[in-house]
């Protein structure tokens, strides 16, 4: 098959490496000269495991390619998949801004040549895939297509072997046509028996939003059962085990920390919330989800405070980790950027590690934040130190090390990486979320 990727973010990017390495023709087409021009150099724009390698290894066997102009791989391909960013609109409102979407569809138009499935990758509100449709049809009433919708599911820093191995994939689809061309492009994960869940257009919109609406609130719903554990003396890890291995409620995403953040789980329910109320409808269990994670930012702040005593001037913080969660450098609505500035204020100072967020911190968080090599060095000469994202080489820490560098003994694992008694033996006091 031959694909045309409008976008190299991060969902176009890794889907259309990943569909050439199913063998199929990519063009990855973006706007951005300069992002095309580092890839095509092999730099890729984003820390993804495993992308580069991909990356070069599908340019090298010619089935992948990038360039700015759409012209040529939209006449002559199968399917265009449609995967710009769609950010909350500048409004403030919480809708999703779908300009990127519209002006990449009118492009698309003038270049169609024979019969074209236009797919909706992108995360878009119910019945933008109706607008795509309408837009094609007034710019070039000639076109031969059909418009589809495909959501992603792919978790940042696990992007290639969920895109490989995933639980299910969803199609939305209004013609057995353009049905045929979405399975033959993932006839590779079909012969390993992956579930496609076929369904109509606006449902497999819907569902994308669902599910990590789904998500986000099951992320809320043991952040609050944490705090109630903090409380009780009760330890949500194995509470956590307790609920998770009944297979109706299942363990994943049942893993208490400071709130959950990047691009998708804060702006989706926002956007849900929106759809739902053009409906005339509130989703108040969303609410209540989104509310929680606000508070459990808030929430985290105040354990820090209590920690040193309900004084935080003149104290050393060493914080370790700022990405919005390990194996990316993505930043976007990381608990960090609220937490932090909040503990500045206060007149901590801060001294602050991060595998791979640290550049992309400095433009966020602000001035005044101490950045350091690694995480000892944050840690010399602090008072505590809050584990905040959990990287994998934050999980054996030399707690022994960390103790003959800091100044005072609190040990804050947001994360809830490591056993409490451990940390205590070492000489910290341990405070997790909801292991007290
Ligand atoms: C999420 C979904 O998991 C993907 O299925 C979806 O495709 C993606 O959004 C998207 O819409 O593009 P992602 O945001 O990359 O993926 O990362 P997650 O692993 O879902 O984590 C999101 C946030 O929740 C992070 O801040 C993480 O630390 C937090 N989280 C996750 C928890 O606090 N506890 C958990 O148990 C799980």
């Amino acid at each position: 098959m031959k694909i045309t990727m409008i976008g190299t973010g991060y969902v176009g990017l890794v889907t259309g490496t990943c569909f050439a390495e199913f063998g199929h023709h990519v063009t990855c087409v973006d706007k951005d000269k300069t992002k095309i021009d580092k890839l095509l150099q092999g730099d890729i724009p984003i820390y993804e495991p495993g992308l580069k390698r991909l990356v070069a290894k599908n340019c090298k066997e010619g089935r992948l390619r990038f360039t700015t102009d759409l012209s040529d791989s939209v006449a002559s391909g199968d399917a265009v998949f449609l995967a710009v960013g769609t950010p909350t609109s500048r409004r403030g409102d919480g809708y999703a801004d779908l300009t990127y979407i519209y002006e990449a569809t009118k492009e698309i138009a003038t270049e169609l040549k024979g019969y074209t499935v236009i797919v909706d990758k992108s995360t878009v509100p119910v019945g933008t895939a109706d607008q795509v449709a309408r837009i094609i049809r007034e710019t070039n009433p000639a076109a031969e297509f059909d418009v589809a919708s495909n959501p992603e599911f792919l978790r940042e820093g696990a992007a290639i072997s969920d895109f490989m191995r995933p639980d299910r994939v969803v199609i939305g689809v209004e013609t057995t046509r353009a049905e045929e061309v979405l399975r033959e492009i993932y006839k590779p994960l079909y012969l390993q028996e992956t579930p496609i869940v076929k369904t109509d257009i606006k449902t497999a919109e819907l569902t994308k939003y669902a599910a990590n609406a789904f998500l986000a609130t099951k992320i809320s719903y043991i952040n609050e059962i944490a705090l109630l554990c903090d409380s009780i003396g009760a330890d949500v890890v194995s509470l956590a085990k307790g609920i998770g291995m009944d297979g109706r409620i299942g363990g994943k995403f049942l893993h208490p920390g400071p709130g959950y953040g990047g691009s998708c789980f804060p702006k989706d329910t926002m956007a849900l919330m929106r759809i739902a109320q053009e409906q005339g409808q509130s989703l108040r269990i969303v609410e209540a989800a989104v509310e929680v994670n606000g508070a459990q930012k808030a929430k985290m702040v105040k354990k820090v405070r209590d920690i040193l005593g309900g004084q935080e001037a003149g104290k050393t913080i060493a914080v370790l980790g700022l990405t919005f969660k390990p194996e990316t450098d993505d930043m976007r609505d990381a608990p960090a950027i609220t937490i932090l500035p909040a503990l500045l204020e206060k007149g901590a100072v801060i001294k602050a590690h991060d595998p791979q967020g640290m550049d992309e911190a400095k433009h966020l968080l602000p001035n005044g934040i101490i950045y350091t090599d690694n995480a000892y060095e944050a840690c010399t000469d602090a008072d505590a130190v809050i584990l905040m994202t959990e990287w994998n080489q934050y999980r054996a820490l030399d707690l022994e090390k960390i103790h003959t560098l800091m100044r005072s003994h609190h040990f804050i694992d947001l994360r809830n990486v490591y056993e409490p008694g451990h940390v205590r033996e070492k000489g910290f006091t341990y405070s997790g979320v909801g292991r007290s």
